[in-house]
């Protein structure tokens, strides 16, 4: 995976203010001069405005950047649950028209059905496809051994704590096994401690399935732990500031001078 990542850059940075279809061979996602227009009686907000980037297979990518800049929408872009008002979001080369099977979504409000179990969340987007038995439910074992939740299979999500709850919100979006995963600001509401366990466990399995991942954050040193490169937003417009290569080894540590120098470059951009 280091390789992919490592050889992506070129291609992101070509692309990140151009249309370049030349170099999409590679390219698992290309979000192409997107353009989101909300408009109401009272007002027309530009919420992304020419957003334009690439990420490879395989590779991380984090979005960063303040309150209001578009984080969210270019993510339901992305997800196929928005459409753009210009441009478009194009997945192995395939324009984005609406949801898929290929992007799974995990939210920052966790998005579980209360009154499923555990393994009944899990289940869900499996019996969806038509998943039949005994392939299912030894899908949804797998999941549940991947995120350490096993012996939680027959609980529901009340007896869950945050951060249990989003292991379930992700082993929900890869039991169907997309190949992208979208996260919204998934370990927005969990305490420090056990977003950094997450955060472990979310790069384990990111090693171990090879996905290709786009995580939204606002929270910079999140980014910097997480993501390959880390594209940088503003406001109002919302677009892209900068694409930031994040050139440290994993595991990374918080500590590092190098790290630190991240997180104050990325924080700068973004005006903090
Ligand atoms: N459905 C909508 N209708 C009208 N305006 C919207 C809609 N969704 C988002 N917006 C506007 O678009 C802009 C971008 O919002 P968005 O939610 O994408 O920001 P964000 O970067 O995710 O912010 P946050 O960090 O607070 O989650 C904001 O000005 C918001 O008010
Ligand atoms: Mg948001």
């Amino acid at each position: 995976m280091a390789g992919i990542n490592k050889n992506s850059d070129q291609y992101a940075k070509a692309d990140s203010h151009q249309n370049n279809r030349g170099n999409e061979t590679r390219a698992k996602v290309v979000v192409d001069m997107v353009t989101k227009v909300f408009e109401s009686e009272r007002q027309t907000v530009r919420a992304l405005d020419e957003v334009s980037f690439t990420v490879s297979d395989g590779e991380f990518v984090c979005l960063v950047g303040p309150s209001g800049c578009g984080k969210t929408t270019l993510f339901r872009v992305i997800a196929g649950l928005e459409m753009p008002t210009n441009g478009e979001v194009r997945l192995a080369g395939n324009t984005v028209t609406g949801p898929g099977t290929d992007r799974g979504m995990v939210f920052q409000e966790y998005g579980l059905f209360p009154w499923r179990t555990v393994q009944e969340n899990v289940a869900f987007g499996l019996e969806e496809q038509g998943a039949v038995e005994p392939n299912r439910s030894r899908r949804v074992d797998e999941m549940l051994e991947l995120v350490g939740l096993t012996e939680f299979k027959n609980a529901y999500p009340k007896e869950l704590s945050g951060g249990m709850k989003q292991r379930v919100g992700i082993a929900r979006a890869l039991a169907v096994d997309p190949e992208i995963l979208l996260a919204d600001e998934p370990f927005g509401s969990v305490d420090a401690q056990t977003r950094e366990m997450l955060h472990d466990e979310l790069l384990s399995i990111w090693t171990t399935t090879g996905k290709t991942v786009l995580f939204v954050t606002h929270d910079v040193e999140e980014a910097v732990t997480l993501a390959d490169r880390v594209v940088v937003m503003a406001p109002s417009p919302g677009r892209v500031n900068e694409i930031v290569d994040i050139d440290v080894d994993r595991p990374r540590q918080r500590t590092d001078v190098t790290f630190g120098e991240y997180v104050e470059q990325i924080r700068s951009l973004i005006g903090e």
